[in-house]
């Protein structure tokens, strides 16, 4: 099938890439011609494991293209998949400048019938604002139809590949049937394809990230609570993991939910509720608590160490808002590195991809986890990379002024560290 992405980030490529790996001819469009020409020399712009040899043999095969070539892309996929961004605007809702942008393209430029399919997340009552400003340019045939994406960053490739779910939101025979032949390659053993209302596929998305926050910022809370109570928020994980109808995952305790999607979508999904007249007031403390909880290891860090930081030097292991990607939109260590800056502290960090395209003024980036130790009086840890599951702690202990970890991710085992001689400071574990 022909297909046109617009938008070639996180989604965008991975989605281009996966479906070019099924056999599609994938036309991705973008309007930063920087990183187009990227692209077409070989290069992703993005850390993703597992993208680039799919990308490579992809392009080598002719299925996968890149371009800023507008009218090419409209003309090129009966099936044009948008996107792009939509960060959060002033008032916390979703800034729909890009889409609505992505689809005057369309508009302007198609010819024959095109199924305009949105990835992006979108508020609800989007797809009918897109077949809107498209109706305006032209008196061709389209449809419209929400295609939420679910992949996660990190595992991207894997989850497109096999998708728990595929959410369809239509009411067009034709645009369904389409969508179905596109996605029947990533659901073989069993059908993943959800049909749905337009309506309630735009909701699902924001509904699923907003629970998927709601239950990090409940567990942050009671492990706050667990602390103040002498209890271990891990054991507290599994005894209630255990329960089928709760389940393991999302359960941990730690510094914050960031990233480019549930912060933005808790935002806007209040902005939707309260638009209706229905606020939601679960996802209020939702956010609430995760905009605290962001502050708990700087404050951990100042109660030890003193509130006046000024000569002392933190080591930051860790700057992307989780493991596996360089994504730093939203994340954690961005609070964590202001709070100790302003406090008067230095600090130095090593991550092991997000490093080399950030700058931050108060910010020394070092290129390994160790030299971050040196001359540092205490380690602070916000990612939880693999490489720092199962770290030299003699090194550790040798290395830093004061033998203090602030474990924003509870990597370790309090006991262990106890036994080294090491100050542990997880969140809401029995130290
Ligand atoms: N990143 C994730 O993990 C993830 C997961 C699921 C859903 N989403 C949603 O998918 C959407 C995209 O997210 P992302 O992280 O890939 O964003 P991104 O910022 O990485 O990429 C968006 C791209 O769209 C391009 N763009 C903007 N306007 C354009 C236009 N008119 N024509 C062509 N290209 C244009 C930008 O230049 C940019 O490269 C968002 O709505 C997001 O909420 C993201």
């Amino acid at each position: 099938m022909n297909v046109s992405v617009i938008g070639t980030g996180y989604v965008g490529l991975v989605t281009g890439a996966c479906l070019a790996d099924a056999g599609n001819n994938i036309l991705c469009l973008d309007v930063d011609g920087q990183k187009i020409s990227r692209l077409n020399n070989g290069e992703i712009p993005i850390f993703e494991p597992g993208l680039e040899p799919i990308v490579r043999r992809n392009r080598e095969a002719g299925r996968l293209k890149f371009s800023t070539d507008i009218p090419a892309s409209v003309a090129h996929g009966e099936l044009q998949l948008i996107a792009v961004g939509t960060p959060p605007g002033e008032d916390g809702s979703a800034d729909m400048q890009y889409v609505l942008e992505a689809a005057r393209q369309i508009g302007r430029h198609m010819k024959g019938y095109k199924v305009v399919a949105t990835k992006s997340t979108v508020p609800v009552g989007t797809a009918d604002k897109i077949k809107n400003e498209i109706q305006q340019l032209t008196k061709t045939d389209f449809s419209v139809v929400s295609n939420p994406e679910f992949l996660k960053e990190g595992a991207a490739v894997e989850d497109f590949m096999r998708p728990d779910r595929i959410i369809i939101g239509a009411d067009d025979e034709r645009a369904i049937a389409l969508l179905r032949r596109l996605y029947a390659p990533f659901q073989r053993n069993r059908e993943r394809v959800i049909v749905m209302g337009v309506r309630s596929a735009e909701l699902t998305k924001y509904t699923a990230n907003s629970m998927l926050a709601a239950r990090i910022s409940f567990m942050n809370e009671v492990a706050n609570l667990a602390e103040a109570l002498g209890a271990d928020i891990e054991e507290v994980r599994r005894g209630i993991g255990s329960d089928p109808r709760i389940g393991t995952d999302f359960l941990y305790a730690g510094a914050g939910f960031g990233g480019s999607c549930f912060p933005k979508d808790v935002k806007a999904l209040q902005r939707t509720a309260a638009d209706a007249g229905k606020p939601l007031r679960l996802l209020a403390a939702v956010e609430a608590v995760n905009e605290a909880q962001k502050h708990v290891l700087g404050n951990k860090i100042r109660k030890r160490l003193g509130e006046d930081l000024s000569g002392k030097c933190i080591a930051l292991w860790g700057l992307a808002f989780k493991a596996n990607t360089d994504d730093m939109r939203e994340a954690p260590s961005l609070t964590l590195i202001d709070d100790l800056v302003r406090a008067g502290a230095s600090v130095q960090a090593y991550d092991p991809v997000a490093g080399k395209n950030f700058h931050h003024k108060s910010l020394k980036v070092v290129p390994s986890a160790l030299a971050a130790l040196d001359g540092a009086d205490a380690l602070a840890i916000v990612t939880e990379w693999r490489e720092f599951r199962s770290p030299d702690f003699a090194g550790i202990k040798a290395r830093l002024k004061t033998p203090a970890i602030f474990d924003g991710r509870n990597l370790y085992d309090p006991t262990q560290l106890r036994e080294l001689g090491i100050e542990y400071y997880p969140i809401g574990r029995k130290t």
